[in-house]
């Protein structure tokens, strides 16, 4: 059977825009709205699996970002058919074409778990940003979209770097290259800094 969950180009676009350059937004935003499903769900497997004395704390400022996160793939993903394209949301497909690996971490302490999302952020934001310089030289509005969202991701990110920081403003992730790395060096800081 023929694979139909592909982002397929646009036979239509916005006026005055070309198809061309929808179906090339289209794809753009295919990518963003992959990242920001996946984060959403991550947001919402680090709430169910926290564990520790700063559970409380950390489980229930997931939730907000679970939903201002799922509320952006939506915005995502409405774009994506006003530019004519179709967008594509099911698991298999999202699995398929990500380029990135699965969140590593099962239960864990809060700490942990912050270090290893402050990575996860990192990636999303980065990819973001150069998502926004593409988008600049196709469509405005697409180039908007991402520009906004990008300020509230980095609000989040800055509220998962707020418990690795220390007096001095250094992170204690600063040069982990894999999750793990980053929530065990997150513990060791935070057993430094009592
Ligand atoms: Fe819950």
């Amino acid at each position: 059977m023929a694979d139909t969950k592909t982002t397929k180009p646009s036979r239509y676009s916005v006026p005055g825009l070309s198809e061309e350059a929808g179906t090339k937004a289209a794809v753009l935003l295919q990518d963003r709205l992959n990242a920001l499903t996946d984060l959403h769900l991550t947001l919402k497997h680090v709430h169910w699996n926290v564990v520790g004395p700063h559970f409380v704390a950390v489980h229930e400022m997931l939730d907000p970002q679970v939903d201002a996160v799922r509320e952006m793939a939506d915005d995502v993903a409405e774009r994506i058919a006003t530019l004519g394209g179709s967008a594509v949301g099911t698991p298999g497909a999202l699995v398929k074409a990500r380029t990135w690996d699965d969140y590593s971490l099962g239960r864990a302490g809060a700490i942990e778990h912050l270090g290893a999302l402050d990575l996860v952020y990192s990636g999303v934001i980065e990819d973001h940003r150069a998502g926004i310089e593409e988008a600049g030289e196709l469509d405005p509005v697409t180039e908007d979209l991402l520009t906004t969202q990008s300020g509230q991701l980095e609000l989040f990110h800055w509220f998962v770097r707020a418990h690795l920081e220390n007096a001095g403003g250094e992170l204690s992730t600063a040069g982990a290259s894999s999750e793990r790395e980053a929530a065990d060096a997150a513990e060791a800081g935070a057993g430094q800094s009592i």
